[in-house]
């Protein structure tokens, strides 16, 4: 009996011996931080350009803080970590990161000290991205001015504060390597798949996530998640928008973070479709190829206007009289920008709500948060900003306004759970 247990220690002894050899990862030298002349002037536009599909400064930049310096909290099921700095600083920045230790980074989520990186750091995207490209969003970031900004610590509890654990996590889940071109596949299609599931790293946040935080794949993928608080939709099959998603209003809705035909980027969306904005569109037109294969196909000659137009009809043309409260506060409240017809747009861009796939959607998140709190940054400034009614309307009145916007605009049932969901989200 002794010298089984004796045997059982022995063997989970050699497990975690074995394992931490594999997992050693090795400290890569530091570096006199390179000269900022030695990059060529088009090699840091095309970074700052990549910088802008990958949304560094997006998570590398605390509330108001100078975009790159990192700090900002990311809140997972697992504790919080926070960004570090990506500015040349040499004591708290990449200042003394070589460009092999920056493409660990990125290939294999191992930072320059040897230690293993959280897939908080999408480097399960990142990994597919070529040597040209990290080149240049190398030679982007050692330029940038260095500032000195420290890395708050990190507040998770044992085991996820142990890094090594993330072998195990990467020996699961990270499928580890640059993008391989599917030959049968065209170029556009090709390209499209490069950027969405590489620096773009759109299933992040548009594919749900097992209990270890891994990304679920086959049937999932692309199947809508929940991040910050917001309602991330489908972009596969499970997509049931009013007006269904064709590759040109992709296209439309990448290029502009807005489509006449499903609304604006309101959320964690907007700040994403800000960066797509900065990308060619050749580069745009190759994403939407690519995404449009995942959803529905529509047959024939489906037209997006003709649908847009048989919706706005039958919700507008059954307004009058306006009945109940929920009606009274739209005509009040957001008459004025949401109208249909022809009033000047005097305020940038005025979603149609009859076709709004917020009031489609499952889920009424993305329409309460939206009215809560506005859009105070737009994914382009000219598509306008729309005030937060966070103080001027309460939970009652959102209520009976939600209601009404989902039975009398889009024709649906009321969402069951809406004096839950208002309490909640305010
Ligand atoms: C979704 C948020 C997110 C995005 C987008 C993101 N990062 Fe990060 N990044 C993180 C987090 C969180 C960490 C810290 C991970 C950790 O502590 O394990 C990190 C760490 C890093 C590190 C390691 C730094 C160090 O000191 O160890 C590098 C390098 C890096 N990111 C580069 C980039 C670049 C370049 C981009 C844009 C192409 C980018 N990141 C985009 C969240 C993000
Ligand atoms: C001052 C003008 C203004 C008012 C008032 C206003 N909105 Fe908006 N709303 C906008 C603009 C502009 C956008 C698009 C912003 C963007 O794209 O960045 C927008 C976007 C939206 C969106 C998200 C985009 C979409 O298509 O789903 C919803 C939902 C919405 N508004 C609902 C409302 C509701 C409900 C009210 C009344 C409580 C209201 N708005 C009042 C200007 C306004
Ligand atoms: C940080 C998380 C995040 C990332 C990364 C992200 N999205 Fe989104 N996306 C959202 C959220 C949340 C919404 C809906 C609410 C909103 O407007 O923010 C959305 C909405 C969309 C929509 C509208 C879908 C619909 O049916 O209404 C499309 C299309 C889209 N995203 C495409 C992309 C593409 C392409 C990428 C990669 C380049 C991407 N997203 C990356 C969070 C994200």
């Amino acid at each position: 009996m002794k010298n089984l247990s004796l045997a059982v220690i022995g063997g989970l002894a050699a497990l975690v011996a074995v394992g931490l050899a594999v997992s050693w990862q090795p400290r890569i030298a530091p570096i006199d931080p390179p000269d900022p002349d030695s990059f060529s002037v088009e090699s840091i536009a095309r970074g700052r350009q990549l910088a802008a599909l990958g949304d560094c400064a997006v998570c590398h930049t605390r509330e108001g803080g100078t975009p790159l310096t990192g700090g900002r909290a990311m809140v997972t099921p697992f504790g919080t970590l926070y960004t570090s700095n990506l500015t040349p600083d040499r004591e708290t920045g990449l200042g003394v990161w070589s460009f092999e230790a920056f493409k660990r980074a990125m290939r294999e989520g191992v930072s320059r000290e040897g230690d293993y990186l959280y897939p908080a750091f999408p480097y399960t995207a990142f990994t597919r991205v070529d040597d040209e490209d990290l080149r240049d969003l190398y030679a982007y970031l050692m330029s940038r001015p260095a500032v000195e900004a420290d890395t708050p610590d990190d507040r998770l509890p044992f085991p996820y504060d142990q890094r090594q654990i993330m072998a195990g996590w990467n020996f699961l889940f990270f499928d580890k390597g640059p993008f391989q071109p599917q030959p049968q596949r065209d170029a556009a299609w090709n390209r499209g798949a490069y950027l969405v599931e590489g620096l773009g790293h759109c299933s992040a946040c548009h594919s749900p996530r097992n209990a270890l935080g891994a990304e679920r794949t086959g049937k999932h993928r692309f199947a809508g998640a929940t991040v910050d608080g917001w309602q991330v939709p489908p972009l596969n099959g499970d997509s049931k928008p009013a007006v269904p998603w064709t590759q040109a209003t992709l296209y439309d809705y990448l290029r502009n973070g807005y489509s006449r035909y499903h609304g604006a980027s309101a959320g964690p969306m907007a700040p994403v479709a800000a960066g797509l904005t900065q990308q060619s569109d050749a580069d745009l037109q190759a994403m939407a190829r690519y995404l449009a294969t995942f959803l529905p196909e529509q047959v024939g000659d489906f037209s997006p206007e003709k649908r847009a137009v048989e919706l706005e009809q039958r919700t507008y043309g059954t307004l009058q009289p306006v009945s109940g409260s929920g009606g009274r506060i739209f005509n009040g409240a957001c008459m004025a920008c949401h109208h249909d017809g022809d009033s000047p747009k005097f305020n940038g861009v005025r979603p149609s709500l009859a076709v709004s796939n917020n009031l489609y959607a499952a889920a009424p998140d993305n329409l309460l948060r939206v009215i809560l709190d506005g859009i105070g940054h737009p994914a382009r400034p000219e598509l306008g900003y729309m005030p937060a009614f966070r103080n001027s309307l309460n939970n009652e009145q959102i209520i009976a306004l939600a209601r009404y916007l989902r039975e009398d605009f889009a024709g649906l049932p009321a969402w069951p759970d809406l004096e839950f969901k208002v309490a909640k989200l305010r």
